[in-house]
């Protein structure tokens, strides 16, 4: 069953749309470091503005429990101000009655915010009172943030079960951007895949296995690999409990292992490449930290070839000299496949810090603002927020 876009929606003026965003962006001394996320909600946020709609935006910001000033919403609600070119009020989310009153006054292309809904108790226990009171709030619901997709939450799924919800603009184009990759990719079909939570990066590998022609493996994925096939790693970072896995998985013939690596001491004072047959760390002081030359070069031929990209996760410890150069390659080769040859999508926490360091996201066909979410859609996984769209 297809979801209901926002833009089926005939009459929206004057009418009070709730639209759940995920506005959880670093924050620091009342500064937003990071805009990404509240940029790309600004389509719907336009649209519903434009079609005269009354706008309540609700969003979280880190985890809470209970009410955190430092986690307030109020620096997110004067960035978005200035996209908008408009003041937005922050409405109180405890009282939600108060709230009631103030959004009836509103005019019609109002913007408004509540505060960070995780300061509610009920939110992330998705309480059925939490959600009804947020529904009495509006006439529409549009769920807009897909890096939220994945929590069953009063303001995620809890909502959409007492008002006409539908699915806004950002929502839509994070689903088709990964659907067109998973459902209908142009071959060849090449993933590259890093980083090192395991118990998030093996679900994805099992499920892209099915469906890519070639799977290009760093990071924790590699260590871990190389130390279940008996190779002395150091203090490589892996993950014991993935043995198993990471045995049948990397083990397939579309997985392409890299052919050398970078070792040395995570000051990155010692580095030095290495072939993976001559591995051998035995001092817990040097590491595997990085895919070597021999291995770019490999990794380059298949993206260059590559009809569909997907990216998720660094290569190495890019955030140390000199570790970051097989994450940037990877990062420049997909750039610079992507929005012509190739159907690019990425996304994740450190693979997007990294293309935004490298002023990359506007080469990239999709950039995510998933990361959670964004794997476990990789992974096959249904997500509550979307699914909650298709009654
Ligand atoms: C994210 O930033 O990935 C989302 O906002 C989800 O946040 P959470 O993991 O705290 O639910």
């Amino acid at each position: 069953m297809r979801i209901k876009s926002i833009e089926q929606v005939k009459n929206l003026a004057n009418k009070n749309v709730l639209v759940r965003v995920d506005f959880n962006v670093p924050v620091k001394n009342g500064k937003v470091l990071d805009n990404y996320k509240i940029k790309k909600s600004l389509a719907t946020i336009k649209f519903l503005v434009e079609k005269r709609a009354k706008v309540i935006l609700v969003s979280h910001l880190g985890r809470p429990e209970g009410v955190d000033k430092k986690l307030s919403l109020k620096p997110v609600a004067a960035e978005l101000g200035k996209f908008l070119q408009k003041n937005v009020k922050l409405f109180d989310v405890l009282d939600l009655k108060k709230t009631k009153t103030q959004i009836d006054k509103l005019f019609p292309s109002t913007v408004v915010m509540l505060e960070n809904i995780r300061f509610v108790k009920g939110e992330p226990e998705n309480s059925e009172k939490l959600a009804k009171e947020l529904a009495g709030l509006a006439e529409i619901f549009v769920m807009d943030g897909f890096a939220v997709a994945h929590r069953h939450a009063a303001s995620v799924t809890g909502i959409a079960k007492h008002l006409p919800a539908y699915a806004g603009l950002l929502l839509e184009e994070e689903i088709e951007g990964l659907n067109r990759s998973l459902q209908s990719p142009k071959k060849p079909f090449v993933v590259m895949l890093g980083g090192v939570k395991m118990e998030t990066k093996i679900p994805v590998l099992k499920n892209l296995l099915k469906k890519a022609n070639y799977i290009l493996v760093g990071g924790g994925i590699l260590s871990t690999y190389l130390w279940a096939k008996g190779y002395k790693v150091g203090g490589s970072l892996i993950d014991k409990n993935f043995k198993k896995e990471i045995l049948r998985y990397c083990s397939k013939r579309k997985v392409i292992l890299p052919v050398d690596v970078i070792v040395g001491t995570k000051d990155g004072k010692l580095a030095r490449a290495t072939e993976i047959k001559k591995l051998n760390l035995k001092n817990k002081e040097l590491a595997v930290y990085d895919i070597g030359p021999r291995t770019i070069k490999l990794f380059s031929r298949y993206i260059k070839k590559a009809n569909t990209l997907v990216w998720n996760g660094a290569m190495g410890y890019f955030e140390q000299h000199p570790y970051e150069y097989g994450t940037y390659s990877v990062a420049r080769l997909l750039a610079a496949r992507a929005k012509g040859r190739a159907f690019g999508i990425t996304g994740g926490g450190e693979t997007m810090e990294v293309l935004k360091k490298l002023h990359l996201i506007g080469d990239i066909d999709m950039a995510s603002t998933g990361g959670g979410s964004m794997l476990e859609y990789l992974s096959g996984k249904k997500l509550p927020g979307i699914e909650v769209l298709k009654r």
